[in-house]
């Protein structure tokens, strides 16, 4: 049976992937690695447990892809060489074991990097300082550095950094790998006007904004061959500028979906403050958008916060899959709960008071259940 039967438990593939129904994790970055880069003690529960609560895919937090400016945070895990990639494989098979796909999140923070183990500072497409303030509950402080402009051998860096950890997450046994192309991290600040002040072929009008796409998509394809699933995320706002629009509205969204899947992406995953909203003042929703000019699978996020919430997205054919972010964080179960027609518990942010790492939700929901 393929993708034929709505609902949010009937089946549906992406890439070579199957999977048993349309409820995924949405990406969210927790700093509970180790210093070196590893994963961290309390990693193997935390992704286990969404597993075991019913959700067909977990997508991981955004790993850093090189030892060079990708790093974006304190205790971030990375997958830049076999000791990080290996230190997946337990929380992976017991992912596996519990019956979900897998698929490891690829992520260069680019000018909004908040902390380098490997060279200390940050570098972006041009020396812009990011807008907004950094992150405290990723241990930030104050305004962002201004980024160093990075010249061409920086950019080839980033787009090997891509690979490598792509052929890392293969290596340890990922269903697939997600792109990070969305919520300001480098590869939207090429698209972004304001960010990308560049005179070269990486500059000015949108095709040559993309181009970055274009090479890591194409070049991480071509490592890890037709069978490995591969997708890519992209979202309007930022994390340090929530606001922030598309500025030729559907016009951008056509040119910058349709380049991802001729690229050759399995899925697309847009991310919006709320998914089934329109995308600019009025029409379709920013996954509408890239089911109409990607024509590939879509995977839909943004405030889904109950059955009703995703039976929107998937019934209407708006997306194919949706992601939980925030909910699955106070309901690792989420599917078990909807399904048995239960009562969801609500989020709440002292989950990430004073951080957002495993240690500090942990001890949150010990205090609250
Ligand atoms: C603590 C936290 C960490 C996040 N880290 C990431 C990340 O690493 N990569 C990513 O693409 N999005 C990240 N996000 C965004 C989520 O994937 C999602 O888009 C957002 O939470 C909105 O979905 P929701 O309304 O279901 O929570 C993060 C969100 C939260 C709350």
């Amino acid at each position: 049976m393929k993708n034929h039967q709505r609902g949010l438990f009937s089946n549906h593939s992406i890439g070579k992937l199957d999977l048993k129904n349309r409820l995924a994790v949405a990406p969210m970055t927790r700093i509970s690695g180790n210093a070196d880069g590893t994963t961290g003690p309390l990693m193997k529960d935390y992704y286990q447990a969404f597993a075991q609560g019913g959700f067909g895919l977990i997508i991981t937090e955004g790993l850093y892809t090189d030892k060079h400016y990708s790093q974006g945070y304190k205790f971030q895990p990375g997958l830049t060489d076999e000791a990080q990639a290996l230190s997946w494989k337990p929380i992976i098979d017991a992912v596996h074991e519990s019956g979900s796909l897998f698929i490891a999140q690829l992520m260069h923070a680019g000018a909004l990097s908040q902390y380098n183990k490997y060279t200390g500072c940050n570098a972006g497409p041009s020396a812009v300082k990011p807008l907004g303030q950094e992150l405290i509950f990723y241990y930030g402080e104050g305004d962002y550095s201004t980024p160093k402009a990075m010249d061409k051998q920086d950019i080839d860096d980033a787009i090997n950094g891509f690979v490598s950890a792509a052929k890392f997450a293969k290596l340890s046994g990922f269903d697939g790998v997600e792109i990070h192309g969305a919520n300001g991290y480098l590869l939207d600040q090429f698209i972004t006007v304001h960010t990308n002040e560049r005179k070269d072929e990486f500059g000015g009008k949108l095709a040559n904004r993309l181009r970055i796409y274009e090479k890591v998509i194409t070049s991480i394809r071509e490592a890890v061959g037709n069978d490995f699933t591969v997708g890519i995320r992209f979202s309007q706002g930022k994390v340090n500028d929530f606001e922030y629009k598309w500025p030729e509205k559907e016009q951008d969204a056509e040119s910058t979906f349709k380049l991802a899947a001729k690229s050759g992406v399995d899925y697309l995953h847009t991310t919006e403050y709320n998914a089934v909203e329109p995308a600019f003042e009025k029409g379709l929703s920013l996954a509408q958008l890239a089911k109409k000019h990607g024509g590939i699978s879509v995977i839909a996020n943004g405030s889904i916060v109950n059955d009703n919430d995703a039976l929107k997205m998937i019934e209407t054919d708006q997306a194919d899959i949706v992601t939980v972010g925030k909910m699955a964080l106070s309901n690792p179960n989420w599917p078990q709960v909807i399904r048995d027609k239960k009562q969801l518990r609500e989020f709440n942010f002292e989950m990430f008071n004073p951080l957002a790492d495993l240690k500090t939700a942990n001890e949150f929901l010990e205090k609250n259940t």
